[in-house]
């Protein structure tokens, strides 16, 4: 198939030209200390842009910021339509600018543009609009009490949810725009004001979101956005006593270390950590659809999702059909440049995640695990690594424990569906898992068992600004996206008068 390389739009151009500066109190200012980072291009391994590098003393100034817009206004003092109508406002800006962050998506964390165009940018301008609606609904009840303790009395009570106040929110590299998107927005909605700090491998566009501030008076303030390291800027972001609630998503390693930090306050936290999904395939299945949802259930993003199905069960009878169509599948995966337009699958994201995912691969096989295709990486430029499919592995292997976070699926066969359910669970993380089958009461009651915080049945990887995600066991707490995102940016009172 003839391929192109994607001409970038001027602005982009322009954009990683300059070294860019964080946003302080509606200001573009340069670090504190003065000092900047590099990004990686991960399809050359070459410096991309450089960005101000941020650490204690920004986050300080950051948190400042956030706490006047929280408590004096003139966030605050806006009526709920009117934050709504500006998240609402938001995310056009975002679509009228698809191109622009697409390709700055495609630069910085590698994905193909093709996927950054139809997943990445449309799934964040459409969790804004969700969350925009949610402004004007975020309501309390009201409550008949009885209290034993002052007979004939009569009372009106009820609650009220109030924004938490200040959120630190620490975010990943895997979708960058989108993680920023599933963060901010029902922060926004709530009313809470933010210090947002992006991966230090991905920080350009979500520096690129700071540009759209597009009612600056009514917002300074209300989304800082300090880029900078995990071990400086997002810890002293964890650890600041004036930050009510923190948000992150990353490693289940970080996010205890996140924990730790926040005992300091007690700030409230919520977690959206890594996992090990099995996915699952029943011997009925119509095998196409099965080989194909198990094969893009890993591979897509490069295996760089939380909710992976990195661990492929599939009933004996179809072990080896399936193990051989994914593993074609795997092996029509066109792995090159985001920015070639034939381009299926791209580079990891860094020199670290390719080192990572590579050392797994070595330390299954010294376990003796085989690769029916891929298991290594590709070519010497960039941080490539081969769709990869591996068996003959046993469950106490660290490729089938641990979090890879690459195109690295193990598959397993297994004969009895009672057993499969304790193998599925058996990981210490909960975050999805996946079932293929005709038979819908197997389905339903398979689900019921798995303990996983979403489920998805002859799908998978398949989100919406509506649906919960989130985690069981060490993947997580809290959910992210739906309405229950919004109790964790929230506090609710009980008043309480006497009539
Ligand atoms: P990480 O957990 O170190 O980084 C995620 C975010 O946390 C980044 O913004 C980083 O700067 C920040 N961070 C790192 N150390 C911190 C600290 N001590 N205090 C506060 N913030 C801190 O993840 P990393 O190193 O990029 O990837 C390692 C592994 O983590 C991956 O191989 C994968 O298994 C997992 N991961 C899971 C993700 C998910 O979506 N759940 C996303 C990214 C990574
Ligand atoms: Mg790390």
């Amino acid at each position: 198939m003839a391929t192109a390389t994607i001409q970038l739009e001027d602005k982009v151009t322009d954009f990683i030209s300059k070294p860019r500066k964080m946003l302080i109190n509606g200001q573009w200012v340069e670090s504190a200390s003065g000092k900047t980072f590099p990004t990686y291009n991960p399809a050359t391994g070459e410096v991309l842009a450089r960005v101000a590098e941020g650490d204690r003393e920004d986050i300080d100034r950051a948190v400042k910021a956030a706490r006047t817009a929280f408590e004096v206004g003139p966030w605050s003092r806006l009526t709920a339509s009117e934050r709504g109508r500006l998240i609402w406002k938001l995310a056009d800006l975002i679509e009228q600018h698809l191109e622009e962050f697409a390709e700055l998506e495609t630069l910085d964390n590698g994905k193909p543009l093709k996927v950054a165009r139809a997943a990445d940018v449309p799934l964040a301008v459409d969790l804004f609009r969700y969350m925009a609606g949610w402004a004007t609904k975020i309501e309390g009840n009201t409550i008949p009490i009885s209290v034993p303790y002052t007979p004939g009395a009569k009372y009106l009570a009820y609650t009220l949810r109030e924004p938490v106040g200040v959120v630190g929110q620490i975010i990943p590299w895997n979708f960058p725009l989108l993680m920023a998107a599933w963060k901010l927005g029902p922060a926004l909605a709530t009313g809470c004001t933010v210090v947002l700090k992006p991966a230090e491998q991905t920080p350009l566009s979500c520096l690129l979101l700071g540009e759209l501030r597009h009612v600056k008076k009514k917002t300074d303030g209300v989304v800082n956005i300090v880029p900078g390291y995990g071990e400086t800027a997002g810890a002293a972001l964890a650890a600041h006593p004036d930050v009510d609630k923190v948000a992150f998503t990353g490693s289940t390693e970080v996010g205890k270390l996140i924990l730790q930090a926040a005992a300091g306050n007690l700030k409230k936290v919520s977690l959206e950590l890594g996992g090990k999904s099995p996915n699952v395939v029943f011997g009925d299945v119509d095998l196409d659809k099965a080989i194909a949802g198990s094969a893009s259930a890993i591979f897509f993003n490069h295996g760089q999702c939380c909710c992976a199905g990195s661990r492929l069960y599939v009933e004996k009878e179809i072990f080896d059909k399936v193990v051989e169509g994914v593993s074609a599948k795997a092996e029509k995966i066109r792995v090159g440049p985001g920015l070639e337009s034939s381009t299926d699958m791209g580079p990891l994201v860094s020199q670290e995640q390719l080192t990572r995912v590579c050392n797994y691969l070595e330390s299954g096989f010294s376990e003796g695990a085989k690769a029916v295709v891929g298991g290594s990486r590709q070519g010497d430029k960039g941080y490539f690594v081969k769709p990869t499919v591996l068996v003959n592995t046993s469950e106490k292997m660290k490729v089938v424990q641990e979090e890879i976070f690459g195109p690295v699926v193990t598959a397993i066969p297994f004969k009895d569906p009672s057993e499969l359910v304790a193998q599925a669970n058996d990981t210490v993380y909960g975050l999805a898992a996946g079932i293929w089958t005709r038979d819908i009461q197997k389905a339903h009651r398979i689900a019921s068992q798995l303990r996983a915080g979403t489920v998805w049945i002859n799908c998978y990887n398949i989100f919406d600004a509506a649906l919960p995600f989130g985690g069981y066991k060490q993947s997580g707490w809290g959910r992210e996206m739906g309405h229950d995102a919004l109790e964790m940016y929230t506090e609710v009172k009980a008043v309480c008068a006497a009539l």
